[in-house]
């Protein structure tokens, strides 16, 4: 199975034209593949220096992202807009730790379940939403974020488009275990074009891609010795 998935990924970035080089620069801490998880977390202090309003409409006020990554969602919110007639709404972007924080311990109290609230909110550290590459997307100013707006028409359409515009939909309901998160089909993440592009053909969490990528990297290097 993971040679399997080696060998596929390995043809998809043959496909899409990308080099050992590309890779290490898209892995690297500011590159656009940064795992942040519970297990690689970001210290108390990281925070991007190039983060921007992307110019869209939105839900709230804290939607900044990195620049690319809010180009590239202005240009997903107009696609919505212009292919499928409906109206997206930037919610939650780029988070600082103590902000995390924040969110983190009133899940916990208004849960009053630490395993509950563990599923739903990343501890501080542990969000990438700190990267500045995630988006919390609503259908309407007011709407929920929960597992409905994955059956809404925006939901889907979501679901089907994004990864042309360089994101990814991070957190399925079958990758929990991989994740530890719970299903959001609200949550993009960017990570550029071409990976989005693989991601979506292979369907596995960011995890194993990672992970797939890094050994091939490895590897790659290896033989150049
Ligand atoms: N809800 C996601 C996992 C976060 O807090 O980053
Ligand atoms: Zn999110």
């Amino acid at each position: 199975m993971i040679l399997r998935l080696a060998a596929l990924i390995l043809s998809l970035i043959t496909t899409f034209s990308l080099s050992v080089e590309n890779l290490a620069e898209a892995l690297s801490p500011d590159g656009f593949l940064t795992l942040v998880n519970r297990e690689y977390t970001l210290s108390r202090d990281y925070e991007p220096d190039d983060l921007v309003y992307p110019d869209v409409k939105h839900s709230g006020s804290a939607y900044q992202m990195r620049a690319e990554a809010a180009a590239a969602l202005e240009e997903l919110f107009a696609a919505a807009r212009e292919e499928a007639g409906f109206t997206l709404y930037a919610h939650s972007g780029y988070r600082s730790y103590e902000t995390q924080r924040n969110i983190y311990e009133r899940k916990i109290k208004t849960t009053r379940d630490l395993r509950q609230a563990r599923l739903l909110v990343a501890d501080p550290g542990a969000s990438e939403h700190q990267l500045g590459l995630a988006m919390d997307v609503k259908n309407r100013p007011d709407g929920l974020l929960n597992a409905a707006f994955g059956k809404s028409p925006e939901g889907i359409w979501l679901a089907e488009n994004a990864w042309s515009f360089g994101f990814i939909i991070r957190y399925k309901a079958e990758w929990t275990d991989v994740t530890t998160y719970a299903y959001e089909p609200w949550h993009v993440r960017y990570v550029g074009q071409k990976h989005a592009a693989i991601l979506q053909e292979a369907d596995i969490p960011l995890e194993q891609y990672v992970e797939t990528l890094r050994a091939l990297a490895a590897d790659a290097c290896a033989e150049g010795d």
